[in-house]
């Protein structure tokens, strides 16, 4: 393998790791056809794959094939910013094949043996951890992941103290060391159905609108700092000003899945004012990411990396910040919760937030990891066409969904006497789930132009000096 762009070998362990989510990503997607289908026909697939069971399997993939995008995204940035080799590039390899073993493992086990004897199979009554969404997984791969996490931090921690000290590499490890900490949360299961729900927002809630932002604001910024060549003084004032926003509104922000769960009538305000400041961070990060490339100070050959790093800044914000924001308010969500609103701001902010951000820094990394800077003309083209059709798409499924609860709560939950019964108003909901499986059909056209993008072949794009072409020079 030629590895020659590479500043240090042992970068190279993150390919795997990339391919991998790329392979799960899909498999996600096609899931999600599936689940889109069985809306409109019933059975389909009945009894072999049901829904929830590929309801399970397209939600953990999802988890699943992040996680190996993070990992593989920290395996490559951090020995870059630390300026040494990672600490053990075989461990990184062995960890990467227990991961991706255990993982598959866990979805036969769910297409394959019904969900509770899956539970009995695999030693729920020692420790009941399953059947929450998300944290569907058996005990031997929860405690597999945890495993897998501390084996990954040990490495890039070590690489991180023997080497130089970035902020980037400091807020990554923070973000990542954050991630594997609320996971524990998953192995707290009370009987009581209020804690039970508290500390499951502990995981979910404190990841994506906690620790992960860390990670997202650190790879973006990385992905900046090469693309753009702007100092780095100046692209870690905004990723500190950015994580701290996102922790100070986030944190206590959890409040706003407080409001009907049992507990006490405070959080009403506490959950609302939080989480509406929580748009802020997202809208630091779209206005960061424009403003580092207008200030840019070079042509980076991969242009295609810069348009992913700054799709995902907006995306993140529309998906994050403002599908977030329609419901977050109490008595808003009192109305909403639970409805294809909540579907619509759940695809459209895992998408441009943390979807994104993967797929920029596997375009960023893929071309150095094959031994050039960047991907040839044509296959950047390519992967700037299945950008659009990616994000248009995703566009149409969110919209979709925003009407359908719109309805829905029209329908449902808004009539103080007189309202339409669940099944009922879903009926009528119909012409948008055709709607939604239309752009998920979509969706799966930009993620094959994207997987074929890396099968082209052609001329090299050449390094252009700004100067060259006009572009902006730098500002002090
Ligand atoms: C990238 C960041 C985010 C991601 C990935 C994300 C994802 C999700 C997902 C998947 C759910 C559904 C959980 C479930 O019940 O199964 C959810 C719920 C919710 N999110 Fe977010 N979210 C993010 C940021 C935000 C922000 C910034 C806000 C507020 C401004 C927000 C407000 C809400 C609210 C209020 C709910 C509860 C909806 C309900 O009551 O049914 N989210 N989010
Ligand atoms: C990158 C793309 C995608 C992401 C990030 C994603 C993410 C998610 C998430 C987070 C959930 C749980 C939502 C919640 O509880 O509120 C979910 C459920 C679901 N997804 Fe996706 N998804 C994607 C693509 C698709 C596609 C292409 C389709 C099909 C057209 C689809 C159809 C569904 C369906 C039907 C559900 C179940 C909703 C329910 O329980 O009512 N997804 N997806
Ligand atoms: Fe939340």
């Amino acid at each position: 393998m030629n590895t020659s762009v590479l500043k240090y070998r042992s970068q190279a362990v993150a390919k795997p790791y990339f391919i991998a989510a790329l392979g799960l990503f899909t498999a996600q997607i096609l899931f999600g056809l599936g689940l889109g289908l069985q809306y409109l026909v019933g059975d389909f697939l009945f009894p072999y794959i049901p829904f929830n069971v590929a309801r399970m399997v397209h939600t953990n993939l999802l988890i699943v094939w992040l996680l190996f995008g993070f990992m593989g995204s920290a395996y490559y940035l951090v020995p870059e910013e630390a300026e040494t080799e990672l600490h053990s590039p075989k461990l990184a390899l062995a960890l990467f094949w227990i991961f991706l073993v255990a993982g598959a493992l866990t979805i036969v086990g769910y297409l394959t043996v019904p969900y509770a004897r899956l539970a009995e199979l695999t030693g729920n009554d020692l420790l009941q951890t399953m059947g929450r969404e998300f944290l569907e997984q058996p005990l031997p791969t929860k405690l597999g992941i945890v495993v897998v996490a501390l084996g990954f931090l040990f490495n890039i921690s070590m690489t991180v103290l023997k080497g130089r000290k970035t902020s980037i590499s400091l807020v990554l490890l923070m973000g990542l060391w954050g991630l594997a900490l609320m996971f524990l949360f998953s192995f707290v299961n009370p009987h009581n159905l209020v804690r039970d729900k508290m500390y499951w927002w502990f995981v979910v809630h404190l990841w994506v609108e906690g620790v992960w932002e860390l990670i997202l604001g650190a790879l973006l910024a990385y992905v900046l700092i090469r693309t753009t060549g702007v100092d780095r003084e100046v692209i870690d004032k905004w990723l500190y000003v950015i994580i701290a926003f996102a922790l100070m509104t986030g944190i206590l922000g959890t409040g706003h899945h407080f409001y009907f769960i049992g507990l006490p009538g405070y959080w009403q305000w506490i959950g609302s004012i939080f989480s509406a400041l929580e748009p802020i961070p997202f809208f630091m990060m779209t206005v960061f990411a424009f403003n580092m490339v207008q200030r840019r100070r070079r042509e980076h050959p991969n242009q295609a990396a810069v348009l992913w790093a700054v799709g995902t800044s907006v995306m993140g914000f529309l998906g994050a910040g403002l599908w977030g924001f329609i419901h977050t308010l109490s008595p808003v969500n009192y109305y909403t919760h639970g409805t294809q609103v909540t579907a619509a701001h759940g695809h459209l902010a895992f998408y441009g937030a943390y979807v994104l951000v993967v797929i920029t820094m596997i375009s960023y990394a893929m071309p150095t990891l094959r031994g050039r800077l960047a991907a040839p003309r044509a296959a950047q083209t390519c992967e700037m066409w299945s950008f659009w059709l990616m994000t248009i798409s995703m566009g149409v499924m969110v919209l979709a969904l925003t009407g359908a609860g719109i309805l829905q709560v029209w329908l449902q939950r808004l009539p103080e006497s007189g309202a339409m019964g669940f099944m009922s108003t879903q009926d009528q909901l119909r012409v948008f789930y055709w709607i939604r499986l239309a752009g998920g059909v979509g969706f799966l056209g930009g993620l094959i132009t994207y997987l074929a993008s890396f099968f082209i072949t052609g001329d090299e794009c050449e390094p252009v000096n700004a100067g060259e072409t006009g572009a902006t020079p730098a500002r002090a």
